[in-house]
């Protein structure tokens, strides 16, 4: 089974696609130190405002012809070949394989709500193709919308970035419930909620430092957490010169916490597939 990871939270600007893409880099560099013989990993941007996809390729303007939006608007039998169209090569890295998003999705969306089969249009060409990948990594959009649920559908492992403030945290129960919400009515066993990512920490802000001692003794999201990123400019200037974290400023706090978290992630597709 190849994991693949949904970047979820409905809350905005919780890092889920700074997440996004340096966990998918990260899971293919780590592949690539250790010679394992997949090392490519697909993201695929879900969300119309296409962050993930401009940071990872440097454009912003795929569209009708070259992005998601065509793989869910072909006909059934023409998906596949779409999709495998539609993927263009991060300029990161020849194994970070993107399948961009476009300004479209968001009108698709909505002309899309309550065409019979809709939510699966990205797992069923997805499926098709998923042994030529290591992991597949998917971006959301900051909302439990049409192209979430087609997100969350595919996936195996949804992630949730949440920053470490008290009401964010309140809302984490509800974004889990979601999450299993869609796993039972959509019937993709697969998926489950594996981790809790806390970003932006600030260590000299104590109310961060105490809604994560409070995350840590939680009897369940203790359980679930999986990464603490600190916040850290450095992760700014990467989006702006479109480099991931690592090759902006491979020294940075963030850099080595994001790096930390990946090496969790792949130690659970090794443990699974040997890849
Ligand atoms: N660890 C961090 N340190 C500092 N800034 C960060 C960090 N992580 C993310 N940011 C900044 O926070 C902002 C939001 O991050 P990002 O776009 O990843 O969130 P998002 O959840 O994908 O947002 P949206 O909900 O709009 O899709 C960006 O300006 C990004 O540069
Ligand atoms: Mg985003």
């Amino acid at each position: 089974m190849t994991h693949i990871f949904v970047l979820t939270n409905h809350k905005g600007g919780v890092g889920k696609s700074t997440s996004a893409t340096n966990i998918a880099f990260g899971i293919s560099r780590v592949l690539a130190q250790s010679n394992s013989r997949n090392c490519r990993v697909l993201l695929i941007d879900t969300d119309s405002q296409g962050h993930a996809t401009l940071v990872t390729t440097g454009r912003n303007d795929f569209g009708r012809d070259d992005s998601l939006y065509s793989v869910i608007t072909a006909d059934k039998k023409d998906a596949p070949t779409t999709l495998v169209n539609c993927i263009v090569q991060s300029e990161w890295d020849e194994n970070l394989h993107v399948l961009p998003a476009s300004p479209l999705l968001e009108a698709a969306e909505r002309e899309m709500i309550g065409i019979p089969g809709a939510p699966y249009r990205l797992t069923d060409p997805l499926s098709r193709i998923l042994n030529r990948y290591a992991a597949v990594v998917i971006d959301t959009r900051p909302s439990f919308s049409l192209m979430t649920e087609m997100g969350l559908l595919c996936g195996t492992d949804a992630l949730i970035p949440v920053e470490p403030r008290y009401l964010e945290t309140v809302g984490l129960q509800s974004v889990i419930d979601k999450i299993n919400a869609i796993r039972e009515g959509w019937r993709c066993p697969n998926l489950k909620v594996s981790g809790v990512i806390v970003t932006k920490l600030d260590k000299r802000v104590r109310g961060h430092l105490d809604t994560i001692e409070k995350l840590k003794s939680h009897p369940y999201f203790g359980k679930l957490l999986c990464g603490i990123i600190p916040a850290n400019e450095a992760v700014a200037y990467a989006h702006t010169a479109h480099l991931s974290v690592y090759q902006y400023d491979p020294n940075s706090i963030a850099s080595a916490a994001y790096a930390m978290l990946v090496k969790r992630l792949v130690r659970l597709l090794v443990a699974q597939e040997g890849v």
